[in-house]
């Protein structure tokens, strides 16, 4: 995905033998778009093909899951900070928003991660860290993760979250197809560009192999919960198929601070989507970092660092708030996710637009998705919506228009 990287032994040819105390070993070519795009080539121990059983199962909130059934256009404000920690990565996963393109979900753990791992089946998987680290246990090896961090998971990957503390809370995009670095990020060999806010060094890899713990991982058999569209099915292996000899590719998960990324600045406001970070098919994510505000000034007229009104038509824009102070924001905590739909127009707050000039620093942090497809709310961030968010921006009769000090 961010380049070239080969962990364990692998042999000197594709589709050659390699073995390893006389064993040969199961090569497995994991590919993308057929056999047109990355590919990552993996030697296992164990066949992942021999599962003696599947069958399938439900998680409540997460899979199946499905839209309300109407849903009027107006702002949302979705109070994810009202769930509660429950289950572990995976049975506590919570869709709030989705559409064909991209599901947003929360995890609010309670529990270690059990002996299931999982695997989505459908699309890549963007997780961000909101309150601590941990780590990736993948069929790729161990991917250490700290506070902050956006770790994306390629579809297809088995794989386990531990977290270091059992309530942790995590913000999770799956994609239906792709999350990648956006293209006019790389030049034509496809390496980061020297203009791009990130580069190769900021994007960290698994550290090491994974080694089979029957402490740590079970004594068997072992479960694999693959989502498939709206459905997931439990693979049961008698034998642990996730401990590896080696590989080597472009398709493995990877790690991204948030703090690393180089947020710009304009003299004049920047269009939000200048804090692009990942895409999707139909959707981006964007980091919005603390960092210098607009500084132009001529005389009287100066630049108005809040965002402007704004009638996007064709983008549905989401904003999931972490730390600091939304220049353009009121009533919304950390936690909370606002969903402002095309169709409708959006802006600032009364009074924080007239609070910004003349300001030189934000300190707010946040995630950013637009899509080009309406998000549809879940039955579950139904029973957790701010249902008079919409009308918040209403000026009380006589209200004073707040002014910059
Ligand atoms: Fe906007």
């Amino acid at each position: 995905m961010i380049h070239y990287m080969r962990l364990g032994g692998v042999p000197p040819k594709h589709h050659v033998t390699h073995r390893e105390n006389g064993q040969l070993l199961m090569e497995q070519s994991m590919t993308r778009v057929g056999f047109d795009s990355t590919y990552t080539t993996l030697y296992f121990r164990t066949p992942p093909t021999d599962e003696c059983m599947v069958k399938g199962m439900e998680l409540p909130g997460f899979c199946p899951v499905k839209p309300i059934d109407e849903q009027l256009l107006h702002r949302r404000h979705i109070r994810t900070q009202d769930i509660k920690h429950e289950g572990d990565f995976l049975t506590g996963r919570r869709t709030v928003l989705m559409n064909d393109d991209v599901q947003v979900g929360i995890v609010k753990t309670a529990k270690p991660a059990g002996n299931a791992w999982f695997s989505n089946g459908a699309g890549d998987e963007c997780w961000f860290a909101y309150d601590g680290g941990g780590v990736l246990e993948s069929v790729y090896g161990v991917l250490p993760f700290k506070k902050h961090d956006y770790v994306i998971i390629p579809k297809g990957t088995p794989y386990r979250l531990l977290p270091e503390s059992d309530r942790a809370t995590f913000l999770v995009f799956e994609s239906g197809t792709y999350i990648d670095v956006p293209k006019q990020f790389r030049n034509e060999a496809g390496q980061i560009t020297m203009d791009a806010p990130f580069c190769h060094r900021d994007f960290r890899m698994p550290t090491e192999l994974l080694k089979f713990d029957e402490a740590r991982h079970g004594s068997g058999p072992y479960d694999l919960i693959v989502k498939f569209g709206n459905r997931l099915s439990v693979h049961e292996y008698q034998h642990f198929p996730w401990d590896i000899a080696g590989w080597d590719g472009f398709a493995y998960p990877v790690a991204f601070n948030i703090h690393d990324y180089q947020p710009r600045t304009g003299a004049i406001h920047l269009p939000p989507t200048i804090h692009i970070t990942f895409a999707g098919r139909g959707f981006i994510i964007c980091s919005f970092v603390p960092r210098k505000v607009d500084y132009y000034k001529n005389g009287d007229v100066q630049a108005i660092p809040c965002p402007y009104g704004h009638a996007s038509v064709d983008c549905d824009e989401i904003l999931y708030y972490v730390e600091g102070n939304f220049t353009s924001r009121k009533g919304i905590e950390s936690e909370s996710i606002s969903l402002h739909p095309m169709g409708v127009p959006h802006g600032p707050h009364p009074g924080t637009y007239e609070r910004s000039v003349g300001t030189d620093r934000t300190n707010e942090l946040a995630v950013m998705c637009d899509t080009f497809k309406p998000l549809l709310l879940t039955d579950f961030a139904d029973s957790i919506e701010d249902k008079e968010y919409h009308y918040s921006w209403v000026r009380r009769e006589n209200e004073a228009i707040e002014t910059s000090k």
